[in-house]
């Protein structure tokens, strides 16, 4: 299927200056010995991330192995995922920079600026000329100092940008006195470390406050983890934001500023993205003992804003995808969810369709957004289609390399 929009991979600079920095820090080693420091730190990282759970300033962003495991490891993972919601932001939902002036964003819990600098990068690879100004806040200084750096020996990257970088505990955002008047609020793998134990309401007020910060035209991106609770608390706080303040509304990840379903029902399942990213060579070899999986991105994400979004009829045909494409004995299949905020199954006879479509089929991801413009035989929960033609891509993002 045609992508409606395309994303540069991770620059390999990036890859090559973290890699760098990792071979200063131990000059009197060699490769793999680095490289197995590094393993040790991930699989130690991997579990604070999804078993213990123990998060302070000392977490990763004290000690240089840890900023560096990160850094060479996780970045182009989390850089993807955040271009990946800016291509949503920009392609789908309508935000756009402002005609004249700089642009000005924030990004929460920045750590070494894989989300920062992924804003700047694809707001260049997208053709954006203003002037851009990054305020980026994390308690981690080390982090911070980092950050500072990559932005500046590798300027060429971002040509125009200015980074201002600020310590701060993002636990007590109401005490900050911040300028407001973004265009684009950005918090990446962040939040839920700080939310750590906290109430729904509590992470609500966060989104509400970070929402007066917004400019009347800005968005907010929240990405986090795939992990259904992380998922959960993150649409839980979204919808309550919204219900609670009548100068907020969600933009995505569904339609006319609907919670997500998924949530709302406490549903098993949740919802996340599923997108393809390439590793990078020094990924792939850091993973040769780890098996983690690298290949792939997931993440769940909440835009929200202070217009309105578009607003799209019932009975509208277009849905967000929400599982894989299967392929069974005669059929493809999809789920999606609807406008209508129903889950439904979409399914083709493999007989009706030439090989080619079946192959345009099965390249379809989680997360993207269709709009079935056939006319389905509607059964309960599932519509059965008979062409490729029947869904109108919106929403397709696809790596520049693969098109
Ligand atoms: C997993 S990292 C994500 C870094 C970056 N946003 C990215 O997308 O790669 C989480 C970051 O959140 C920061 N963080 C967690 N809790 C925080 C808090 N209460 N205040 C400030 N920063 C916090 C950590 O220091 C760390 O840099």
């Amino acid at each position: 299927m045609k992508p409606t929009i395309t994303l540069p991979p991770y620059p390999g600079e990036l890859e090559d200056w973290w890699w760098k920095q990792t071979i200063q820090q131990w000059p009197e080693l060699g490769e793999e010995r680095i490289l197995n420091l590094l393993r040790q730190e991930i699989v130690r990282q991997s579990d604070r991330f999804n078993k213990t759970r123990d998060f302070d300033p000392s977490s990763y962003g004290a000690r240089d192995l840890s900023i560096l495991a990160y850094g060479n490891f996780y970045s182009p993972r989390t850089f993807a995922a955040c271009g990946y919601a800016l291509a949503e932001a920009f392609d789908y939902r309508g935000w756009r920079a402002p005609g004249k002036g700089p642009i000005r964003i924030l990004d929460l819990g920045c750590g070494t600026g894989a989300s920062s600098l992924a804003m700047l990068y694809y707001l260049r690879a997208w053709g954006i000329r203003n002037p851009i100004e990054l305020d980026a806040w994390d308690y981690s200084g080390k982090s911070l100092t980092f950050l500072r750096r990559i932005h500046r020996e590798a300027n060429h990257l971002w040509p125009d940008t200015r980074v201002l970088t600020e310590r701060k505990n993002l636990r007590h955002l109401d005490d900050h006195t911040a300028k407001g008047g973004y265009d684009l609020i950005l918090s990446s793998y962040a939040l839920n470390e700080c939310w750590e134990g906290s109430e729904e309401k509590e992470r609500a007020d966060t989104i509400i406050h970070l929402g007066n910060l917004l400019k009347d035209s800005g968005y907010m991106l929240l990405i986090e983890p795939a992990e259904g609770e992380v998922c959960r608390s993150l649409h839980g706080a979204s919808a309550r934001a919204v219900k609670e303040n009548d100068r907020l509304f969600i933009q995505a990840p569904y339609f006319n500023s609907m919670p997500c379903p998924l949530w709302q029902t406490e549903s098993k399942y949740f919802s996340h993205e599923v997108r393809p990213c390439t590793p990078p060579q020094k990924v792939d070899q850091i993973n040769q003992r780890l098996n983690l999986e690298i290949r792939e991105v997931k993440f769940g994400m909440s835009i929200l804003s202070r217009v309105r979004p578009r607003a799209l009829p019932e009975k509208s045909g277009m849905f967000r995808i929400i599982s894989p494409v299967r392929k069974r004995k005669g059929t493809l299949s999809l789920w999606g969810l609807g406008v209508d905020g129903i889950e439904r199954e979409y399914e083709w006879q493999r007989r009706n369709l030439p090989k080619e479509d079946q192959k345009l089929l099965l390249s379809l991801q989680r997360g993207d957004l269709i709009d079935c413009t056939g006319n389905p035989e509607q059964l309960v929960n599932r519509a059965r289609l008979k062409k490729l033609e029947d869904l109108s891509p919106k929403f397709v993002p696809r790596w520049k390399e693969s098109i």
